[in-house]
């Protein structure tokens, strides 16, 4: 049963120009490999989704360090300008183990839900660049067509260092680039026949475009969720309303259809479909992340479209 969200409050923040209805939602705690399972083949008409990358820093162990903001793959990123910044997980270092861990987890991830899926349905899957071939490879060899990437184009603190403990010495030499961009991998489950027969029959195999004039684009600039958006929902990992607002709308071509996301944390994807009038499933199995997502997708979904949640519109 999908939730009739409730309505919005009446702060200045909250938009009253945005559509009257809402999206409907379904929100389930529950281990998304499950519930994928036992879903309804050919059900779901698009997936938009932030994965845990994966097993390592969602795990008891990891959470239990990221508390006490000491060690594990968390890292609070260098403060050059005296900002405090969110911690991060450290990509850099995953063994050889944990590699192999996180290609099966996706090889796993796509072959549950390719079934689900309608034909010509298309996956959003945020990556990062030190990881997407883990992710990228086993979703083409379970069947779909890579379709591109989305590049949010972000500043992070990420990357950039000289040699450490030896910045002195080194000065002029950089590690590794510092990252600029957050890279979301575009794939579609094949159509049935031509687009068009699969747009008739199916909707979807094809993205909403921004206008008559102007199509949907793969370089999207969204600063991270700061301000309200950050206190509705304080999830380690939690992705900004203006960029998924722009994916969700993309994803379903006539505005017709289900969005999941299994991995859906604090639930900013289904804050952002409800907000676009979307209809939208979303799963975790944290119950802590679930509970914060029961609370904060309805706020979420009532944030004016223009802003981060902090009054810019950056
Ligand atoms: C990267 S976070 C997503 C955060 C989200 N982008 C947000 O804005 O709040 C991934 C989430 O997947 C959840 N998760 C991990 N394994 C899962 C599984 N098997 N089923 C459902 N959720 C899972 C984690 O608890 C975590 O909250």
């Amino acid at each position: 049963m999908l939730i009739e969200p409730v309505s919005k409050p009446t702060t200045p923040l909250f938009d009253e120009r945005k559509p009257a209805k809402l999206g409907p939602f379904e929100l389930v705690r529950a281990d998304a490999f499950e519930w994928l399972r036992t879903a309804t083949q050919r059900s779901l008409h698009a997936i938009v989704t932030d994965p845990p990358y994966g097993l390592v820093e969602y795990t008891p162990a990891e959470l239990a360090k990221l508390k006490k903001g000491r060690g594990g793959v968390w890292r609070i990123p260098p403060s050059f300008d005296g900002c405090q910044r969110s911690p991060l997980p450290r990509f850099t270092v995953l063994t050889e183990e944990d590699r192999a861990n996180l290609r099966a987890f996706f090889q796993r991830f796509a072959e549950a839900v390719f079934p689900a899926l309608v034909p010509g349905a298309h996956v959003f899957i945020a990556t990062n660049p030190l990881v997407s071939y883990l992710v990228y490879e086993p979703m083409i060899t379970a069947g779909f067509e890579k379709r591109g990437e989305i590049i949010r184009r972000v500043f992070t603190l990420r990357g950039g260092d000289r040699p450490k403990n030896a910045h002195e010495e080194f000065h002029d030499i950089t590690v590794m680039p510092k990252s600029c961009y957050e890279p979301w991998g575009l794939f579609r489950k094949p159509c049935e026949g031509r687009v068009q027969d699969n747009l008739r029959k199916w909707k979807t195999g094809g993205l909403r475009r921004i206008s008559r004039d102007e199509p949907f684009k793969d370089l999207i600039e969204a600063s991270p969720a700061r301000g309200l958006e950050r206190e509705l929902a304080p999830h380690p990992s939690l992705k900004p309303q203006k960029f998924l607002r722009q994916i969700v709308r993309a994803a379903l071509p006539f505005n017709d259809g289900v969005i999941l996301d299994p991995f859906m944390g604090s639930g900013s994807t289904i804050g952002a479909a409800s907000a676009c009038g979307l209809r939208s499933i979303g799963i975790e199995i944290n119950v802590e992340y679930y509970r914060m997502a029961e609370k904060a997708v309805p706020l979420l979904a009532a944030l004016r479209t223009d802003m981060n949640g902090d009054g810019s519109s950056r």
